[in-house]
Formats: structure tokens, C-alpha cells, sequence
């Protein structure tokens, strides 16, 4: 497309090539093309009711921007070339219609476009990364299901600290997942509110509907302050911080998915197609859409640091540098929907190997606070029974063996309160049947989770918008 910018009047010489290369936007504004023609035909719309266009005006326009649309999209029209998305669409508007198309922008400035703009793509994100969100707990609490009653090695520094159900692990990148999801459900809210209507930044003097656009476009309102509406990005970096909180979670349960594929854990098995191999070691089996996941979380926080720095010293109200606002907003909501994506289709193709998990738990001493529990209940102080416990877990490992090679003569040395019970008292099945409170590794508790996230995913829609 070639350029001839709808701003030249007072400029008596064209934009150097340099600077237009460098200011121009369209190589990722583009992708705001359908929001961008959304806008302008509720724009128009609304210009036509309150008498601003004719009404036989708006309809020829509004016919205009939906064959836009479809030019765009079957590749017919070459935006390329063009400052921007905006300037792009107006200016085939233009070729159209000729000085009809001059009218669109009656009211209305690229400011409040752009942030109109950003504000429907996001909006989309979000319904569609709360999907992924969802469908992700779910693979989880299937998972859940299936391996319930199975036990692990728990860990603490990531060393052994006590046996817990693998189900209870899983539920809870479940509820740091549902967190994840109520922030962008809570983001929303003020993603969801129309700066239409502000124009440049002081409204104008055409008598618009800001409601009416907000109306059409599904907004919940507008925001109010034509300067605020304008000049402001802090919906897009609540956005940016809510997926990074959520990358992290991914990042967090990637590194264990990462730990628990390798010999040495043998935890778990990723089926090939969610594998890669190494182009010289043959053996190799790597997992490295979890690799990815964790890595890719960087751009995400990338994307934060980025917006917050742009924000952080300019004046209102728009300034160009929000232009450079897109790129990593883009790249960020791509990642975080594919990341999410691509780790459910891969737990999805990963089994837990809970013969494993119960092998180890033979050889480890995760059971040692139920022994001291076990003390307690005999009357010894809690403090008095850790001493005793370590005592005995000290001697195990000085003796190189475990609490399955104690016999009772060895333990009454350490405490005359052992009995012969205690021996089924620390089996890592009974250590988790032995949890007590809310919400703990017992197994009657875990069920409970799962009864909880059945009803809560099994009941939940989908955004529409
Ligand atoms: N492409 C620009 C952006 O994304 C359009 C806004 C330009 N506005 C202006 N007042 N120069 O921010």
C-alpha cells in the first residue's frame, strides 16, 4: 500500500523512508485488524444515531469496513507499507468511497482507536487463556482421579520430607491454577470498560454515545475520563503480571516435570510425541515441552518488566512511545496460550509410575515424624520425641539402613515407649491414612478436593467475550 499519511496537511515534505521504517507499526498492529474495523463500524453506528452521519452514510461505510474485513482476511489487501493498522483500514476506506470515507474518523482520534483496540484483543485473550486455564485442571483432576490413593516422596529443599498422596501434589497447582484464573476474571473487569469517546484526550465537541459504542461492543461502560482513557496501560500490566503469576505456576510444576523424567527420579514417562531426541546421543529422551514452558516463562515476565518501564516516566496524556506497548503484549498472550496449551496436551501423554514413588518411599526415612508422632501419643513432649527420632534416623544412617531394617530391641535402646505397632505405625500408606486436619494428604481429605473440583470445573462456562 502506498503511503500518503491522512495528517499531511501542515507538512510540506513527505516522511523520510528512515523515519516512517522506524515509526511505523503495521508489522504487529496488524494482528488488530479485526478488532480495529469492530470499532469503527460501532463508531459509525453510533455517529449515525445521534445524527452526526446520515444514516444512508454510516451504511455505506459500515458495508465498506465488513468488505475491509474481508479483503484482509483472504489476503486480498496488502496493508504493508502503511504507518499503521488504523491508517491502513481508513485509507482503503478512502479508496473506496472517496470523501465519505473521510468521515469515519469524525470524533473520534487514533488515541482512543488504539486503545479500543487493545482493549477487544485483550478481552479475547482472556476469555480464551481462562479456557485453557480450565481445560488444564481438568486434564489435573482426571489425573488425580486416576492415581488416587497412590503415595510419593513429598519434599521440602527438595529433599525427602514426608509421604504424600500424588493426587494431593496435583490438586495443587489446581488451586494455584484457579487463582490464576480468578485474577483474569478480576483483570477483566477493567479491561471490559470503552475509551471511545475520548478522541485525542479532551472529548470532543461532536454530541457522541460513548455508552452506545460501549453498548455494542459488549463493554460493561466506559471509562469516564477522556485523559485517563487514553493515556493509561495499567489494565495491560495487571494483565501482564496476572500471566506471569500464571507462567510461574506452569514454570514451577515444569522444573518438577523436568526433575521427575530423568533416571534418577524415574517419577514419570512422557509419551514420544511430547519428547524430543538428541542429534547425537541416541539414547536420549528429552522433555522438552516442559523445558520450554519453564524457559518461555521469561518473555512473559520480559513482557511485565517491559510495560512497566514504558509507563513508568511519561506525561498524559498519549505518547508515542505506547505504541511499543503491542509487541510484547502479543508475544506474551501467544506464549502464555500456548504454554498452557501444550503442557496439558503433554500431561496428558504422561504417566505417573506410583510402583516407583512406592519403591522409594522403602528407602528414605519420610515417615520420621510419624514416628515422633507416634511418641507423642505415648505422652512423650513433641520436642523430646524429634530428639528420640533423629536419634534413631542417625543410627540408620551410620548403620547404612532404613526404618524397615529396625527391629523392636533396637528401637526400645532409643525409647521404651516403642512397641510392636510402631512398625505399621511409619508405612508411608498409613502415614498418609494418619493426617488428621483439613485439607492435609489424608486420603478421605484429597477426595474431598476432588469432589470440590469436579463441581466447581464441571459447572464452569466459558467467557463468551
Ligand atoms: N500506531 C500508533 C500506536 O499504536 C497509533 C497512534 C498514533 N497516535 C498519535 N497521536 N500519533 O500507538
Amino acid at each position: 500500500m502506498a503511503h500518503h499519511a491522512l495528517w499531511a496537511g501542515r507538512f510540506r515534505e513527505p516522511l523520510s523512508a528512515s523515519a516512517l521504517k522506524f515509526s511505523s507499526s503495521i508489522d504487529f498492529d496488524k494482528t488488530l485488524y479485526r478488532e480495529d474495523i469492530a470499532g469503527s463500524i460501532a463508531h459509525v453506528e453510533m455517529l449515525a444515531s445521534v445524527k452526526v452521519l446520515k444514516a444512508h452514510e454510516a451504511r455505506r461505510i459500515r458495508t465498506a469496513l465488513r468488505q475491509i474485513l474481508r479483503e484482509i482476511e483472504t489476503g486480498k489487501l496488502d496493508v504493508s507499507g502503511a504507518e499503521d493498522i488504523h491508517m491502513a483500514i481508513e485509507q482503503r476506506l478512502i479508496q473506496k468511497l472517496g470523501p465519505l470515507g473521510g468521515k469515519l474518523h469524525t470524533g473520534r482520534s487514533r488515541n482512543d482507536q488504539v486503545a479500543l483496540d487493545e482493549r477487544l484483543y485483550l478481552r479475547a485473550a482472556i476469555r480464551d487463556l481462562t479456557k485453557q486455564i480450565t481445560n488444564l485442571q481438568r486434564v489435573l483432576v482426571y489425573k488425580a482421579e486416576k492415581y488416587f490413593g497412590a503415595v510419593m516422596p513429598g519434599y521440602t529443599h527438595l529433599q525427602r520430607a514426608q509421604p504424600v498422596l500424588l493426587s494431593h501434589h496435583l490438586l495443587a497447582y489446581v488451586g494455584m491454577l484457579e487463582r490464576d484464573h480468578e485474577r483474569l476474571l478480576d483483570c477483566r473487569k477493567r479491561v471490559n470498560r470503552s475509551p471511545l469517546g475520548a478522541a485525542a484526550f479532551a472529548g470532543t465537541t461532536f454530541p457522541i454515545d460513548r455508552a452506545l459504542v460501549a453498548k455494542k461492543l459488549h463493554f460493561d461502560g466506559i471509562v469516564e475520563n477522556s485523559i485517563d482513557a487514553v493515556s493509561d496501560r495499567d489494565y495491560l500490566v495487571e494483565f501482564l503480571s496476572a500471566a506471569s503469576t500464571l507462567m510461574m505456576h506452569l514454570s514451577r510444576f515444569a522444573e518438577e516435570i523436568v526433575l521427575w523424567s530423568s533416571t534418577e527420579f524415574g517419577f514419570v514417562h512422557t509419551s514420544d510425541a511430547y519428547t524430543t531426541g538428541s542429534s547425537i546421543m541416541p539414547q536420549k529422551k528429552n522433555p522438552d515441552m516442559a523445558e520450554l514452558v519453564r524457559g518461555k516463562t521469561g518473555r512473559v515476565y520480559g513482557a511485565l518488566v517491559n510495560m512497566l518501564t514504558q509507563m513508568k516516566g511519561l506525561p498524559l496524556a498519549y505518547n508515542r512511545d505506547m505504541q511499543e506497548d503491542k509487541p510484547p503484549l502479543f508475544d506474551a498472550v501467544t506464549t502464555s496460550l500456548e504454554a498452557v496449551d501444550v503442557f496439558g496436551q503433554m500431561l496428558v501423554h504422561t504417566t505417573f509410575d506410583t510402583a516407583r514413588m512406592a519403591e522409594e518411599l522403602r528407602t528414605d526415612f519420610t515417615t520420621a515424624t510419624d514416628m515422633a508422632d507416634y511418641l507423642v501419643r505415648k505422652g512423650l513432649p513433641f520436642r523430646q520425641a524429634h530428639e528420640v527420632t533423629g536419634k534413631v534416623v542417625h543410627h540408620c544412617v551410620t548403620h547404612r539402613m532404613y526404618f524397615g531394617n529396625l527391629d523392636l530391641d533396637t528401637l526400645t535402646a532409643f525409647s521404651t515407649e516403642f512397641d510392636e505397632d510402631i512398625f505399621e505405625h511409619i508405612l508411608p500408606t498409613n502415614s498418609v491414612q494418619q493426617k488428621r486436619s483439613a485439607g492435609s494428604t489424608a486420603p478421605n481429605e484429597v477426595k474431598k478436593q476432588i469432589v470440590h473440583w469436579n463441581r466447581v470445573l464441571r459447572g464452569r462456562k466459558a467467557l463468551r467475550t
